[in-house]
This record gives structure tokens, sequence and C-alpha cells, in this order.
């Protein structure tokens, strides 16, 4: 398969347009969990935090994940992110069974298919909004100025073409999380994994962060969303709730 990457022509209109015109159930899965447990060996005892996930999610969903403090949010973002893996059962990302991939094939996953946003920012705080982006691009075999149409096009994205030279110090807490969803999206990932993308924001700058995720989304993105967030939640197309390990749906 030719990644984006590889033919540098792919972009996420192109996958909107093919979106639009096939309906949920006969878009490609994403992600298919089967039986997917995650243990835990800590001295004399052993922790469950995930005990057989049953889960397929298609491209172009926007999941949200809520649930207790402790219920296995954080373990199954992991497994989605090649991050980990299952202690059994299995976890697809495409083609790909991550229990049984080898390292160098969850390398590719992670630097090609898989965007992060982590909670609280995770900015550099010496590095400029658009050093920050390029990061991300340290793996990618392009040339320099490839990787400079490229930070330019993501910091576009999230409307802060003006905000390059800016250090996060320089930056609002919204325009903070912007710079972070660019740098997860300027690899032109297949899914984009978000951990509580609100969670240190106002209500404006949340709403802010949400019209940019649901654009994404719209375009074509795949987004799993972990959110204490009733508000974050309440846009997503499909609601997940994980509580002792066990995954239940909670869409309405
Ligand atoms: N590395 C580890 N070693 C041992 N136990 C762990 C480890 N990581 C997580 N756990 C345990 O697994 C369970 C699930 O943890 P997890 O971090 O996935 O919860 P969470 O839903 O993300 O919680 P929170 O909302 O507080 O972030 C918890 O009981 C936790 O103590
Ligand atoms: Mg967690």
């Amino acid at each position: 398969m030719t990644t984006p990457e590889q033919n540098g022509q792919t972009t996420m209109t192109d996958t909107a347009t093919t979106m639009a015109a096939a309906p949920r159930a006969e878009r490609p899965s994403v992600y298919r969990l089967e039986g997917a447990t995650r243990t835990y060996s800590q001295k004399d005892r052993i922790v469950k935090a995930l005990t057989g996930v049953d889960l397929e999610i298609q491209e172009g969903e926007f999941v949200s994940i809520q649930g207790p403090t402790g219920g296995g949010k954080s373990t199954l973002l992991q497994l989605l992110g090649a991050l980990d893996r299952p202690s059994s059962g299995s976890v697809h990302l495409g083609d790909v069974e991550l229990a049984t991939a080898s390292s160098a094939q969850l390398n590719r996953l992670r630097s090609e298919e898989i965007g992060f946003v982590f909670q609280g920012f995770n900015l550099i705080p010496t590095l400029t909004a658009a050093e920050n982006v390029d990061m991300a691009l340290e793996m990618a075999r392009l040339d320099r100025e490839e990787r400079r149409r490229r930070v330019a096009q993501a910091l576009e994205h999230v409307n802060l073409a003006d905000r390059g030279d800016h250090r996060p110090s320089e930056l609002s807490g919204g325009q903070q999380q912007r710079v972070a969803i660019a740098r997860a999206i300027v690899k032109r990932p297949r899914v984009l994994l978000a951990d509580e993308p609100t969670g240190n924001l106002d209500e404006g700058m949340r709403d802010e962060i949400l019209v940019l995720l649901e654009t994404l989304c719209a375009e074509g993105l795949t987004l799993i969303v972990v959110t204490h967030d009733s508000a974050v939640a309440g846009r997503a197309t499909r609601r997940l709730r994980l509580a002792k390990g066990v995954v239940t749906d909670i869409t309405r």
C-alpha cells in the first residue's frame, strides 16, 4: 500500500471526498479488537486493566472514551497507539496485528499512521511553534523544503499561520493545544489519538479545539478521544464508556 508520505499527493481533502461517498458500515475498519486483554503483574498482584475488549472502529469516526479513573482508558489508548501490546486477544490496526508485529512494524505505524495529542500539550518550551511541529517529521524522509511546506500547511490548518515563530509561553492555552494538534497531523496520519485534549482549557478555548477536531474528522481523519468532558463526548459520533476494563457503547 502506498502511504500519503510515499506518494506525497494524498491530502486529507482527497480522503474526505472518498469518505462522503461511503456509509459508515462500508468504510474500511481502522481498528479491530477481539478479546483484547491487558494485565499488569505487580509483585504478587495481577491487575486486569482490560478484560476482553471487542471493538471495531471505522475510518472517519469520532469516538469518545469516558469512564472512571483506573478504568483502563490510558491502557486502551496505549494499545491503539501501538505503544503497547495486548496480553491476549488481538488488536488490528489495518492489516497489522499488534500482538505479533515486529518492533519495526510498530515503529512504522507510530511514525506514519498515528498522531498523538497528549494531556497538557507536551510542547518543548525552548522551541517555536513551527519547530515543535517540525519535530514530528524528524523520522520522515523528506527534504528540507518539503518539511517547511508541511509545517506551514499544518499550522495553517489549525489557524496559526501567523504564530509559527512564537514560543509556547507566548501562546494562549488554546493556541498551544492547536500547535500540539498541528504536530500530530503534520505526518498526515490515519488516526488521531487524544488524551483529555481539552483538560487544561477554559470553555471558550475548549470550543475552539472542538471545532478543529470536528473539521479534521469531516476531512476523513479518525478521532479517538479520551475525555472527562461531556461537551466533548457530546460531539462524538460514537461514545464509549470504559470501566473496570470493560467497554460499553453509550451512544444515544
Ligand atoms: N504500568 C502499570 N503497572 C501496573 N498497573 C498498571 C500500570 N498501568 C496501569 N495500571 C493499572 O491498570 C488500571 C487501569 O489504568 P489506566 O491508567 O488505564 O486507567 P485510566 O482509565 O486511564 O485512569 P485515569 O482516568 O485516572 O487516567 C489501573 O488499576 C492502574 O492502576
Ligand atoms: Mg489515564
